[in-house]
């Protein structure tokens, strides 16, 4: 099996968190398979687009995974996907929509979107692996970027087997739709608390010396 991979962040690779998503799921494929071959393209990089397209048309099996962006799917995907030709029904397509926050339930609007997708294409839709919680993913050390990223190797096996996410192990991914009180409790002193201080060294670290509440201009009337 040869596998298209799209990657939809716009997002340049190299800080890509999908990008680190489509390692994991890579690997999962060749364990499963090592016969498995697969190309990725990264939307981030309009001078991979032509060769994007051109693969689109020759594969049957394409991969495309992408971050949510403001609960939505990001604008430059969309422009890119507005300039596929349509196919002829045998093309196989599966999603990954992954998100920083946690909870499944705000990935679902971008889900139903999805879904719709492959038949505008004149594809077959072969499901969407959701996951939330992945912010962290391109701001931590490469060891524990692994750590994070392990569950995604058993979803490319998945992946393999199945030709697609459309199965219960993938449905199962996405963990809980809403967090619980307590929990609800918990991640809010956690942000409060802990959270501030990791948002402020980051910032810092990223060359911004202002306060993250800092706001130069008066609010409109
Ligand atoms: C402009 C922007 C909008 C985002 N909107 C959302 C959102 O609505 N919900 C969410 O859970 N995460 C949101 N995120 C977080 C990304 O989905 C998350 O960090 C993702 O892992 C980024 O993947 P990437 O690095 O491949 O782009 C947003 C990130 C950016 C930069």
């Amino acid at each position: 099996m040869h596998v298209l991979i799209i990657n939809g962040s716009p997002r340049v690779q190299k800080y890509s968190n999908t990008d680190k998503i489509i390692s994991a799921l890579k690997e999962g494929m060749e364990q499963y398979d090592p016969g498995i071959t697969t190309e990725l393209y990264s939307i981030s990089d309009r001078k991979q687009w032509d060769d994007a397209r051109e693969a689109f048309v020759r594969n049957d099996e394409i991969l495309i995974a992408l971050p949510l962006f403001v609960e939505c799917i990001p604008g430059l995907l969309l422009e890119f996907l507005s300039t596929l030709p349509p196919k002829d029904g045998h093309t196989r397509m599966s999603f990954v929509l992954q998100s920083g926050f946690a909870e499944a339930s705000q990935l679902r609007c971008g889900e139903k979107y999805l879904k719709t997708l492959p038949g505008r294409l004149g594809c077959i839709y072969k499901g969407t692996l959701i996951k939330g919680d992945n912010f962290s993913i391109r701001l931590v050390p490469d060891d524990m970027k692994k750590k994070i990223t392990a569950p995604y190797v058993q979803m490319g096996k998945v992946y393999a087997e199945h030709k697609g996410f459309d199965c219960e192990e993938a449905r199962k991914f996405a963990g809980p739709e809403y967090f619980n009180a307590p929990m609800r409790l918990i991640l809010r002193s956690i942000f409060a608390t802990f959270g501030r201080i990791m948002f402020r060294k980051t910032a810092r670290s990223w060359g911004c010396d202002k306060p993250l509440n800092y706001r130069p201009y008066p609010a409109s009337r």
